[in-house]
């Protein structure tokens, strides 16, 4: 049987994301008879390997979008609403993995496994949400539908991969320094990541939450499709080097069966339940780092809010908070035929 197969860009091929979107297309062979690399001009002519898959950067400019299906933005806001609707205009689908245009009406943001119905509705962009978002989607998602949700408060300990591989360098060098007795340069956070913790992801807004708090409580009620859910979030950076965790705190319309809210987690497609006290078993970022499935453990009645919910959860946010959501975004584009290809059929 033939296979459709597809030209894919990536911008921002060189980076923390990028890098994992190239892994992920040649792990879950997506069928692409190109992977075009783009980046900055100073990456350009650089060689990415993976597997057998071998590729040479070039520059992004609205040229190299030419003849490409579908292109996946995964460099900076601004590059993303500078060069997304020239990739649209040379007729591909944008995955973007930028805030710019998430919460415009005409633009579906997009967990595949919450509301992948929503793909029918792109008029060219489909938007992937922030990274802590969409993880704490993964498990607020299977317990709204067991109970409604009505409102949660949620604290993150959030990997720095959040801040690309810049950060990540950060937290290395630190640890590096630190233990060689040297002084520690910050350039990436506005403090030192090693061996402390900053409670400020993103800038400060009006209120006094920072943009990234805000995208949780925004992002999520058009995910879910909840106008009027309320949220109440805190971002911290920690010095872990991919997975975020969450502790979360949500109370729902309906009273709150533990055995069932398991059950519900441990059912989902984007989430398992590791969760034994004896055994003092709970999902951590170590053992979250490449994983598809988020790990929601520390499951217990709130004992302060009415039919709440308390819990953990933890996911790779290189992977379900951000290529790896892009990527499905994509499978679920090609499974529900929303996209064709334009030199198709090999
Ligand atoms: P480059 O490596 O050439 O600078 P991260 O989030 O890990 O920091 O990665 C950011 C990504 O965005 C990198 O691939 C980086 O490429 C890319 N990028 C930065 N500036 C531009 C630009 N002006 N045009 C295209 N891509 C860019």
């Amino acid at each position: 049987m033939e296979t459709t197969q597809y030209k894919i860009g990536i911008v921002g091929a060189t980076g923390a994301v990028g890098q994992e979107l190239v892994r992920l297309l040649v792990k879950r062979v997506f069928p692409a008879s190109e992977i075009r690399l783009l980046a900055s001009p100073r990456s350009a002519g650089k060689e990415i390997n993976y597997e057998d898959f071998t590729g040479t950067v070039q520059e992004t400019a609205p040229e190299a979008f030419e003849g490409l299906d579908i292109v996946i933005f995964s460099a900076s806001g601004g590059i993303s609403k500078e060069l997304a609707p020239e990739a649209v205009k040379r007729g591909a689908i944008v995955i973007d993995n930028s805030s710019v245009f998430r919460l415009d009406d005409d633009v579906p943001l997009v967990v595949p496994e919450i509301n992948g119905d929503a793909l029918a509705e792109h008029k060219g962009i489909v938007a992937s949400p922030n990274c802590s978002t969409s993880i704490a989607m993964m498990g607020l998602y299977p317990l709204h539908r067991a109970f409604g949700l009505k409102r949660f408060f949620a604290s993150t300990y959030q990997a720095v991969s959040g801040s690309g591989a810049e950060g990540m360098e950060e937290l290395e060098k630190q640890v590096r320094a630190h233990v060689a007795g040297e002084s520690l340069a910050k350039e990436v956070y506005p403090h030192q990541i090693a061996f402390n913790l900053i409670p400020q992801v993103d800038s400060f807004m009006d209120g006094g939450y920072t943009r990234e708090e805000l995208k949780m409580l925004y992002e999520g009620r058009k995910i879910l499709g909840l106008p009027d859910l309320k949220a109440s979030t805190t971002c911290v950076r920690v010095p872990v080097m991919r997975a975020h965790s969450m502790s979360i705190n949500a109370e729902f319309e309906r009273p709150v069966d533990l055995e069932k809210a398991t059950a519900a987690l441990a059912e989902f497609v984007g989430s398992e339940v590791i969760d034994d006290p004896e055994t003092q078993s709970y999902p951590m970022p170590i053992f979250y780092e490449e994983k598809v499935k988020c790990g929601v453990g520390r499951i217990r009645r709130d004992s302060a809010l009415e039919n709440g919910l308390a819990f953990w959860i933890v996911g790779d946010q290189l992977w379900k908070g951000a290529a790896l959501n892009a990527i499905q975004i994509a499978e679920a584009l090609v499974e529900r035929g929303l996209i064709s290809a334009k030199v198709d059929s090999v």
